[in-house]
């Protein structure tokens, strides 16, 4: 059974998907041990709803340390499933290939630091792109500039608004981060 920490900032329907996975066999041998987040937010409770263990560190300098000092010993995978800090090089280099993000855009366009959520979907549209998706990378020091593992995109429309971007990209994250998630859970 491979042990997963899910590090989450928001309202969770990713780290939802992912417990849900794991409920159903979509993940299988796998299970969410941990859920951390930097502030409060709605995916604390959903984890609290199924009788995960969760813990609110708050946002700061020290948050890559605290985490560090509360990480399970035998945890095979740390997921970023919306989560809005940026871990730092120490925690990236000792969790190397084992820590892995969604982001919600084709990278390498529309990532690094203030790229996150509404503000990718943002400059998205005002781009004038023909195309979006989503990402699932390993996280290293260098923010949204880890190994691809999976990507999957969707053509723009003509009448697209920032809602409608938001929902496909959350419908196509549910479907290829469960599809990352087993692919590296096979590696570790
Ligand atoms: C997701 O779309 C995820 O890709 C994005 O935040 C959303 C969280 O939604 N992550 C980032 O922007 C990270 N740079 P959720 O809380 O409902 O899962």
């Amino acid at each position: 059974m491979k042990n997963i920490t899910v590090l989450v900032s928001g309202s969770g329907s990713n780290l939802q998907r992912i417990i849900d996975g794991v409920e159903n066999g979509d993940i299988p041998n796998a299970r969410v041990s941990l859920v951390v987040a930097d502030r409060e937010c709605f995916a604390l409770q959903r984890a609290e709803n199924h009788g995960i263990k969760n813990i609110l560190i708050k946002r700061g300098k020290d948050f890559s340390s605290e985490l560090g000092k509360i990480i399970p010993e035998n945890t095979d995978l740390i997921v970023l499933a919306g989560f809005l800090s940026i871990l730092n090089r120490e925690f990236c280099e000792s969790f190397q290939g084992k820590i892995i993000n969604i982001h919600p855009a084709l990278l390498p366009k529309f990532g690094g630091k203030g790229m996150w959520g509404h503000h990718v979907h943002q400059a998205v549209l005002a781009s004038g792109e023909k195309e979006s998706g989503a990402t699932v990378h390993f996280v290293t020091s260098g923010v949204d500039e880890g190994e691809i593992i999976l990507q999957k995109s969707f053509e723009i429309s003509d009448t697209e608004t920032l809602e409608s971007l938001s929902e496909k990209i959350h419908k196509i994250e549910f479907e290829i981060f469960p599809q990352a998630i087993n692919s590296v859970l096979n590696r570790v």
